[in-house]
């Protein structure tokens, strides 16, 4: 059995390490971008595992891998906790990272079900990767919170490439929601859980088709507002200064950055960090 990943001691005060974030690509930049929104004095590392996206579609023994790897690899870039921002990664793998590091983690799918319990709907649509859906995670922990909810779920694979082409506001993309939701308007669901990373960048074209009575959920805010209560909690949050951020790829970082300054509005330097180092 691999040891645990630890907190490395060193003398700068618990508080003052950087917060760890974890996605497949860029589209955990919107969670990363709720964290920053949220806490601008803490410092972040983003992790972007290019070279292995899409988890969507791969099987749950690789996306255990790649996520534990990549939670060790943070690790070692002294984090005091980790938020995985993949829905994919949450469904299948949180338990597995849990597992392997002795830090905070905050998965995407509590946070995105606790919000539809709040908001009290009857009928809860959930979309996400294939992955995400066929997990059956969303589901299981808006039952716990709300064991007479009816959830209806829809996996929406195309959502993906068509966000990272950047056709956020385009025709085809609607035309592709409508094929999407259709079982979801005929179910009637109240609220509508965006459960992948780049939903949230489409979330106008999916309000149009789902009609203004639909409230939709960004699981990416709400882990964010969940992540502060969490470092407040443990008393890990930094109040002071402006906190800076480090990303990293694991692929040619040129396509991060491109789609970087969409997302963020602005540029970052982006490291990449080939697998054998980040293993
Ligand atoms: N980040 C993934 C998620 O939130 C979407 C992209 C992928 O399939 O890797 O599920």
């Amino acid at each position: 059995m691999q040891k645990k990943s630890t907190i490395q001691k060193n003398s700068i005060r618990e508080t003052a390490r950087p917060i760890g974030v974890f996605d497949s690509g860029i589209g955990g930049l919107t969670v990363f971008k709720a964290l920053r929104a949220l806490m601008p004095e803490e410092d972040i590392i983003y992790f972007g595992d290019t070279a292995h996206l899409p988890y969507g579609s791969k099987s749950k023994a690789s996306i255990v891998q790649f996520s534990v790897e990549i939670a060790r690899f943070l690790c070692r870039q002294n984090i005091k906790a980790l938020v995985v921002a993949c829905n994919t990664s949450t469904a299948v793998a949180l338990s597995e990272i849990k597992k392997a590091v002795s830090i905070p983690v905050e998965g995407v799918i509590v946070p995105g079900a606790r919000a539809c319990s709040r908001i009290g709907s009857q009928k809860i649509g959930v979309i996400g990767t294939e992955g995400t859906v066929r997990s059956g995670a969303y589901a299981k922990e808006i039952k716990k919170f709300f064991p007479q909810a009816r959830v209806f779920q829809v996996a929406c694979p195309l959502f993906v490439p068509l966000v990272e082409e950047g056709w956020w506001n385009f025709d085809v993309t609607e035309a592709v929601a409508r094929i999407y939701l259709k079982s979801l308007q005929k179910a009637r669901v109240d609220s509508l859980v965006l459960g992948c990373t780049h939903y949230p960048v489409i979330k106008s074209v999916i309000a149009r088709v789902m009609g203004r009575k639909v409230s939709l959920i960004d699981s990416g805010e709400e882990t964010a507002k969940e992540f502060e209560k969490t470092l407040e909690s443990l008393k890990l949050r930094k109040k002071k200064g402006r906190g800076w951020s480090r990303f990293y790829a694991s692929d040619d970082p040129g396509r991060f950055l491109k789609m970087s300054r969409r997302f963020l509005g602005s540029s970052i330097t982006v490291n990449q960090v080939l697998k054998k180092n980040f293993e």
